[in-house]
């Protein structure tokens, strides 16, 4: 083994450009040196690049991707500095099953985790490591999720092979130099975060514009605060500082800190009197996260602004929850965002700087996905690069295809959204995909009822990770494949924070669907602008100025505690979109015990809240 970085690395059988990269390092933080020294000589790397985060190497790395074949640059007057990109067709979502918790013992990781014993599983790694970087550049990117001015940042640093990684955590974190240079002022604890595509190169062998690896390994080490990934390209499996991170890295330093770290939009709402209030929801994957947190309300003198469209940070302080975006770009499903139902996320698109995977090409050099216009062109290259026709009958954008943007190009993005204390919040919505069942909103009767809501929040599946679409699965707090530890310790945390920081101080919870059906199949509720509606009566509701009736599941507005002017919505609609059908929810509870089942160790409060909600529906 090298001796550090006052010996020469000759002997540790890097190439020279890799070892010279080592000795002139732009930091004298000695843990990193080690780590990224030790992971290049697992790796075997041709060179190693210390990501800057200047707008030269943005330049550099994507005209070199534009080179590979990885980017195609699109029309620079409509879309500037702006790249498509194509994922090999096996690489399109987060991929759970190859997903790991890695922690000393199985019950560290819980029920719901894939679970390997740290040891064997580095081993199998090392394996998959060994040389893995071979022909190609390594890149390390120092980052922080949070702001650089919080109190105590939260730094990371990726390692990865892939420049198609470190454009686009130049999008979606603080990166480079100026995070690398205070990181080595404090000698500042970081999360060690290894990506690799798994594609080394052979000498003179040619490079494929996705390299990627059919073996897939996505593996967190909560108890070491270190992260391994392997195999994948896609962005939920490789932008590290991300879901792996800024989930589930993160719930395990909150729970050891007494904060959460959540899978939750964040959105600022001001009424007619001037008043503002923050909110942060929770729905899985592709149900609706970023659309509402860029929500156009469509009632006269309410003002919406985002925050955060995916991730929460949620801190407790003298009595008062604040919470922190930790992330400073948008990740966002292209499909169904769209001029009509998000015209503030296609502002933010169209002034550049956008990085788009597996959406479709027009002929004029601009992207087109299903939902972004109501007229359909007529010939596109499809995401897989075939030509493409309304008359193919097929998706021409990948269903999981997305748009990665900074947030600060949002227009309606609130001034404090990066605020290193976060904003002050005041209700937590959870919500979820379901045809039937669960109505439009409703109110908690209080914390413990309210978590237990979160706990048993169902959705049908969607194309956002791979696997069956459309069926019913719970969901906890939307965070069932970001949990990085025991779901039942994370129940528990919920409610253990709730007992130490007092009801009274906590956010109120609500619980919404805006996906329920009519008897004849279509949306019950109109959704996305039309949902400042139900945001204005939580609001009335937290004032205490609203109505709602007491129902088994919780408080739910009668159509005249709504504010419906103007809307184009029938009787029938409203009623299918607000029913506390008692005989769906008696039908729910089975599927609710199957869930406890599973996790086995569900908190006495959450069965006391189950026993509760059958004995409320039977009196009903
Ligand atoms: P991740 O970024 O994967 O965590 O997902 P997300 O929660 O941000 O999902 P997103 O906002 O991108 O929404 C995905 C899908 O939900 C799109 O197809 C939207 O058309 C649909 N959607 C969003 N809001 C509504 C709504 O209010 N009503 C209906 N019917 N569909 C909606
Ligand atoms: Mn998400
Ligand atoms: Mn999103």
């Amino acid at each position: 083994m090298a001796d550090n970085t006052t010996a020469s690395s000759e002997s540790t059988g890097l190439k020279q450009a890799a070892r010279e990269a080592l000795d002139n390092a732009p930091t004298t933080h000695q843990r990193l040196l080690d780590w990224v020294r030790d992971m290049a000589e697992m790796t075997q790397p041709d060179a190693i690049h210390w990501a800057d985060g200047s707008e030269e190497e943005w330049n550099t790395l994507t005209t070199e991707l534009v080179d590979a074949g990885t980017f195609v640059r699109l029309d620079e007057e409509r879309f500037p500095n702006s790249f498509a990109a194509f994922s090999d067709p096996d690489d399109v979502a987060r991929v759970e099953e190859r997903t790991f918790i890695c922690t000393k013992t199985p019950k560290g990781a819980g029920p719901t985790n894939n679970w390997e014993d740290p040891a064997v599983m580095k081993e199998t790694l090392i394996g998959k490591f060994t040389g893995s970087m071979r022909g190609r550049t390594m890149y390390v990117i120092p980052f922080v999720m949070g702001s650089l001015e919080a109190e105590d940042p939260k730094y990371g640093v990726e390692i990865t092979d892939s420049a198609y990684v470190v454009c686009s955590m130049r999008i979606m974190a603080t990166i480079g130099t100026p995070v690398l240079d205070k990181m080595t002022r404090d000698n500042a604890f970081f999360v060690e975060a290894l990506h690799s595509l798994g594609a080394p190169l052979e000498p003179g062998e040619e490079d494929v514009p996705w390299p990627c690896n059919p073996s897939k390994y996505i593996v967190q080490f909560p108890e070491d605060r270190a992260i391994w990934s392997f195999g994948s390209g896609y962005g939920g499996n490789a932008l590290l500082g991300k879901k792996c991170y800024a989930l589930r890295i993160a719930s395990a330093i909150a729970h050891d800190e007494g904060w959460l770290a959540e899978h939750m939009l964040i959105l600022k709402i001001t009424d007619p009197e001037g008043e503002a209030r923050y909110i942060s929801a929770a729905f899985p994957s592709a149900c609706g996260k970023t659309n509402f947190a860029m929500l156009e309300p469509t009632i006269d003198g309410w003002k919406a602004e985002m925050v955060g469209d995916d991730i929460s940070w949620i801190r407790f302080k003298n009595g008062q929850a604040r919470v922190v975006n930790p992330e400073a770009g948008l990740f966002g499903v292209a499909p169904g965002t769209g001029w009509s139902t998000n015209p503030n996320a296609m502002r933010g698109v169209a002034r550049g700087n956008t990085i788009f995977t597996n959406v479709a090409l027009t002929d004029d050099g601009g992207v087109w996905w299903e939902g972004m216009t109501d007229e359909v062109p007529e010939h596109l290259t499809d995401w897989k690069g075939n030509d493409w026709t309304p008359e193919s009958g097929r998706p021409a954008a990948h269903p999981n295809s997305r748009f990665c943007t900074p947030i600060k190009q949002v227009d309606i993005l609130a001034e404090e959204y990066d605020d290193p204390e976060g904003v002050p919040l005041s209700a937590i919505i959870f919500g979820g995909r379901r045809k039937t069942t669960v109505p439009l909103v409703s109110e908690s009767f209080g914390w413990e009822h309210g978590v237990f809501q979160g706990a048993t929040l169902s959705s049908e599946t969607t194309a956002a990770a791979k696997g069956a679409v459309g069926v019913v699965r719970r969901d906890p707090m939307a965070m069932l494949p970001f949990i990085g530890y025991n779901a039942n310790d994370y129940l528990e945390h919920w409610l253990d924070t709730g007992a130490r920081v007092g009801e009274e101080n906590m956010p109120k919870i609500y619980y919404v669907n805006w996906f329920r059906r009519t008897a004849d199949g279509g949306f019950a509720w109109p959704g996305f602008g039309e949902n400042s509606r139900v945001v204005k009566w939580i609001v009335e509701r937290l004032r205490g100025t609203a109505g709602g009736q007491e129902t088994p599941v919780g408080v739910v507005p009668a159509k005249e505690d709504l504010d419906l002017s103007g809307l184009d919505i029938s009787d029938e609609e409203l009623d299918a979109a607000l029913r506390v059908d008692k005989d769906e929810w008696l039908a729910e509870l089975p599927g609710i015990d199957e869930w406890f089942h599973k996790l086995g160790d569900v908190p006495e409060v959450i069965l006391e809240q189950r026993a509760g909600l059958e004995e409320r529906l039977k009196s009903s």
